[in-house]
């Protein structure tokens, strides 16, 4: 039927970094600021592409199979409550004019009571609030119910940044999924409550830390869509997560996002990601993870201090600790900082770091300690 059969996902490979579905120039895509462009992956291409959610005034388009009733649900009550506000008001201006005190006209005494109208405001409100719970209930249930064969996806929240990890072990902090397939997210955070929100998935949970909460949905069509954090979280939440700034204005060019992939290029960001982290030289995999693990969102790279200390220029100097002391910052003192930020704590700054002890593998420590070196 097609007279243009889909390029194969073999083709689209062997175009080098191509989006599959960027196919030519991709209008959307946010320039990168540095000469790295070329080498940006094609699932990086799609993460930076903008929103595609189109919908109306009141929300995005759903594109989750899994909440069309909760969508019904919200249109259902807006046209009840709004049909009832304007009745409502309308009877009563109606009645204050009608009944309104003129000379000559004595105060009538009210109605004790109507039979039929008892009946009629009882019976009518009952039959929409059966409907709604009835409705709303059905919905939730299968709303908060994923079901057996799911997709699972490990979320780790942070001050501030996401980290999602995939079955074959691969982290980011954009959300891939594949399209038309349920996909189950198993939320925990390091520090304080955050909220998974996807607007256009209909998704918002909390995300607590010491314990777990869930969250699925059936995404339906393949795109880029918003990602937020809804819980307030301190001086970055609005920023959560914030994977690329623009190094003079430092306003957040792109934060996280949520990629739904066409059939058969889940696997592949799967695969291509797990490659590409293996390949690349240590100071690159730094600068990456820099961006990908948040320590951007308190640490700049060119000097100027922010939540934390900048990591440009102190590497291999004795710098000042809040308890007077000096310690020079070598290769031992960055992993330490990792893996106990606040062991030594720096004067001026707020020790609320969270440690990365278990999220980074040894070539990722040694990646970062080497990004840092090329920026003393
Ligand atoms: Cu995380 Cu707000």
């Amino acid at each position: 039927m097609n007279p243009a059969p889909p390029v194969n996902p073999a083709d689209k490979g062997a175009a080098a970094g191509q989006g599959p579905q960027g196919a030519g120039a991709e209008p959307g895509a946010i320039p990168a600021p540095s000469a790295a462009s070329p080498g940006i992956a094609w699932y990086d291409k799609l993460a930076n592409k903008d929103i595609e959610e189109e919908g109306t005034f009141w929300m995005p388009k759903s594109v989750n199979a899994a909440a069309d009733d909760s969508d019904l649900m919200f249109y259902a009550v807006l046209a009840l409550s709004t049909f009832f506000f304007i009745a409502i008001a309308v009877a009563t201006i109606y009645f204050v004019w009608k009944y309104r005190h003129r000379p000559g006209h004595k105060a009538e005494p009210s109605a004790a009571h109507n039979d039929a109208m008892e009946i009629t405001w009882t019976v009518i409100p009952t039959i929409i609030v059966v409907f709604l719970f009835w409705y709303g209930w059905r919905s939730y249930v299968h709303v908060v119910t994923p079901p057996n064969k799911a997709v699972e996806i490990n979320v780790l929240a942070w001050r501030w940044n996401w980290q999602f990890t995939h079955a074959n072990g691969v982290t980011d902090s954009d959300l891939h999924v594949p399209s038309n397939t349920p996909v189950r997210l198993v939320m925990t955070s390091k520090d304080v409550l955050h909220a998974f929100y996807a607007p256009a998935m209909r998704v918002k949970q909390d995300v607590v830390p010491r314990r777990y909460t869930y969250a699925w949905f059936y995404a339906t069509k393949p795109g880029t869509y918003r990602l937020t954090c809804a819980e307030y979280c301190g001086t970055s939440h609005a920023q959560m997560a914030c994977l690329q700034e623009d190094p003079k204005t430092k306003a957040c060019l792109r934060r996280a996002v949520v990629v739904v992939h066409a059939p058969g290029d889940y696997e592949r960001y799967l695969a291509d990601k797990e490659a590409e982290s293996q390949n690349l030289p240590p100071a690159e995999l730094g600068k990456k993870l820099y961006e990908k693990k948040g320590c951007n969102a308190c640490h700049t790279v060119d000097g100027t201090p922010r939540v934390g200390p900048s990591f440009a220029h102190d590497f291999g100097t004795m710098v000042p600790m809040s308890d007077g002391s000096k310690v020079l910052m070598d290769e031992s003192y960055i992993r330490e900082s990792l893996m106990s930020p606040q062991a030594k704590s720096r004067p001026g700054y707020p020790p609320s770091m969270p440690s990365f002890e278990g999220q980074l593998k040894e070539k990722e420590i040694e990646g970062i300690i080497a990004y840092i070196k090329s920026l003393k």
